[in-house]
């Protein structure tokens, strides 16, 4: 029987997870794949774990773990691009495979790591990185394979999803549902990333880079946050059909790639639409398949730690992918050409003239309104918000009117704009 060593490095919530299950899932596996897979080094800077099973050594310095001669694969499970960057190079050039759940560093790292590991003949996994627990990455390397992915568009950021869903359908203030984000455990140790959407744009990164087989650098994803959503948007939003949700995605028009994290309004009846709290979704539409949804944990321990077990897996089959391959140029479009419909909610002055004021800038732009909703109970004092649902139209041009919006006198603030996607 074949056997398999194992080291960890980072022993915190998903870390403890994964050494559970390995634990637990060994007997399984060996019937199963007439594997043997053997954890027998911890990389913990405390020294100590919890968990009595455990019998094998433990390294408080994470970076002699890639030295050991025993050990063929590598687990990273202690996040950022430090000491995990580290760990990732020293593990490739001590010959040994790599598995993280880590998107910042695949996303930040990986054209360097998987061009080390191409020339090593190693694996690296990262299954975890994207969607936590949903098995989506080797879903689309390997199950779609056959197919050219023409978009995909999805939930990336549980936490963002979670705190959005309270607001929505349990009427929670953002600051109650962070809150209890942060004491469930999915938001990251700083949740401004989760909530400013670079977390999101990091998966989509990778998502975009698996999809549709090119160099992309987070830095080619547009992204925005999910604090400037307020209530009134999601009652304005309701009535027009629609919810906002934190969305990503990724469009391939003609070999040019549009990619983006914002919150959005989606249609009530999609399925996206109905995936709620921390749950994550991916919409794939490719070619010869056409949609195919996948649902799930976009975090926490066990769903984490069993996407490592399936990259592990891949590794104990032989399986050594080259993904560096996948690095040819491709062309990503600027944010400022994306083309769809826009919410948008202006605090006005409640005097007259001051809608055909409005219109007046949006006719100059040639840009048509779909629908206009002013309504007199959302009044305070003298401001009343209006909100315009305009018609498709380009980010850049969009840009402009409101910049000559938020110029008119009699509009109060910076004007909310949300897009639309179909
Ligand atoms: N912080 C992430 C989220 C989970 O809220 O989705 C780990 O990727």
């Amino acid at each position: 029987m074949q056997k398999i060593n194992i080291a960890l490095c980072g022993t915190g919530n998903v870390g403890s997870s994964f050494i559970d299950l390995i634990l637990q899932s060994k007997e399984k596996i060996k019937s199963n794949y007439n594997v043997e897979l053997n954890l027998n080094l911890i990389g913990s800077r405390k020294g100590k774990i919890n968990n009595s099973d455990f019998k094998g050594k433990i390294e408080t310095d994470i970076l002699k773990v890639p030295m050991s001669n025993e050990v063929d694969i590598i687990v990273e499970l202690i996040g950022g691009t430090e000491i995990s960057y580290e760990l990732a190079k020293l593990s490739l050039k001590n010959d040994k495979h790599f598995v993280t759940a880590n998107k910042s560093l695949i996303a930040e790292k990986g054209q360097e790591l998987f061009k080390l590991a191409s020339d090593r003949n190693l694996h690296i996994g990262f299954e975890a990185s994207v969607g936590g627990g949903i098995p989506i990455l080797r879903t689309i390397r390997d199950g779609l394979i056959s197919s050219k992915i023409n978009w995909f568009k999805g939930i990336l950021n549980g936490t963002s999803n979670y705190i959005l869903s309270k607001m929505y359908l349990e009427k929670q203030t953002y600051e109650d549902a962070l809150k209890s984000a942060q004491k469930l455990g999915f938001a990251e140790p700083d949740p401004s990333l989760d909530i400013n959407g670079t977390d999101a744009a990091q998966k989509t990164a990778i998502l975009s880079f698996l999809s549709f087989s090119g160099k992309i650098s987070p830095r080619d994803i547009f992204f925005d946050g999910i604090k400037h959503i307020e209530p009134i948007d999601m009652e304005y939003g309701k009535e027009l059909g629609y919810v906002i949700k934190p969305i990503s995605i990724g469009f391939n028009e003609e070999e040019k790639l549009l990619l983006g994290s914002f919150p959005a309004f989606i249609q009530q009846d999609e399925i996206i639409a109905n995936v709620n709290f921390e749950t994550n979704v991916i919409e794939v539409n490719s070619k010869n398949t056409n949609s195919t949804a996948f649902q799930g944990p976009g975090a926490g321990g066990y769903p984490t730690s069993s996407s490592v077990m399936n990259d592990i897996l891949d590794i104990a089959n032989g399986k050594v992918f080259d993904y560096s391959n996948l690095m040819r140029k491709i062309e990503v479009n600027n944010f400022d050409e994306f083309i769809t419909k826009r919410y948008l909610r202006l605090m006005v002055k409640d005097e007259s003239g001051v809608v055909a004021e409005i219109s007046k800038l949006i006719a100059e732009k040639d840009l048509s309104i779909d629908n206009l909703i002013q309504k007199e109970k959302n009044k305070t004092e003298d401001i009343i918000p209006i909100v315009i649902m305009l018609g498709e139209c380009k980010e850049s041009l969009v840009s402009l009117l409101i910049n000559e919006l938020e110029n008119l006198n009699q509009v109060k603030g910076s004007i909310q704009h949300i897009r639309f996607i179909e």
